[in-house]
């Protein structure tokens, strides 16, 4: 895209969204069988939140449930890595079949070498930052990663109230991405539904993570439709 366009704005086209389901919302005990549902809904990738009990206050799951979740799919595996020494377990992830690798900005600020580690195990990149980090920290490394993730609620825990100081946040990425003319995705997680979702596409969201309003809802292919828009 040449530098000062944007795919947005001066258009009638709808972009393409992408609806990410955390899995964290799912049933755990019958795991497989949610994750062939979701994706027979339409589910475009999977988002899979690890939580390590001390960047966030609370546990989710890790690598044996990545290992499991890749057996039973070919849809694309979104990690989101709440850990607070991601350097030390990016393989793992990719070894146990994760596509992209996502930690967080407020514990690598200086996140070139990881990365570019990331890039050579073969998979994609993303850098996130909580609600409370200005989204200029994502700035000086977009050139570099795949895709920015803008945390809509602090992160640790599904079914919280999205923060709307996201939405502006996506603004902001996506008039530095499309000037700078990068191929960049952003990603929105939490608190996402149909009420909020509408701004988070119109500010130029890529992908729209969602547990709660997915998983709980009956019709799950209608909730991932409304979500689309
Ligand atoms: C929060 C996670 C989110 C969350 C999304 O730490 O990163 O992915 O589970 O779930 P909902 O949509 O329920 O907020
Ligand atoms: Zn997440």
């Amino acid at each position: 895209m040449a530098p000062g366009t944007n795919r947005y704005r001066n258009s009638t086209l709808t972009p393409e969204i992408s609806i990410a389901p955390s899995v964290l919302a799912a049933d755990f005990s019958r795991l497989a069988e949610e994750i062939w549902e979701i994706e027979r809904a339409g589910a475009d990738l999977l988002h899979l939140d690890v939580m390590d009990g001390c960047f966030v206050p609370n546990i989710s799951f890790g690598i044996p449930i990545v290992e499991a979740v890749r057996r039973v799919t070919t849809l694309f595996l979104d990690t989101h890595l709440m850990l607070a020494d991601p350097e030390e377990y990016v393989a793992p992830f990719r070894d146990a079949g994760a596509d992209s690798l996502t930690f967080h900005v407020e514990v690598c600020p200086e996140p070139r070498d990881l990365v570019e580690k990331v890039h050579r195990l073969g998979a994609e990149c993303g850098l996130a930052a909580n609600p409370g980090t200005p989204v200029d920290s994502l700035f000086p490394w977009l050139d570099e990663i795949d895709m920015a993730l803008v945390m809509s609620v602090e992160p640790g825990f599904g079914g919280q109230s999205f923060i709307t100081d996201a939405v502006p946040k996506i603004s902001s990425l996506r008039q530095r991405a499309d000037d700078a003319g990068l191929n960049l995705k952003i990603e929105v997680d939490g608190g996402i539904n149909v009420a909020n979702a509408p701004s988070c596409r119109a500010a130029g969201a890529d992908i729209l993570v969602a547990g709660s309003s997915v998983f709980a809802a009956d019709d799950r292919a209608r909730a991932i439709g409304g979500l689309r828009g």
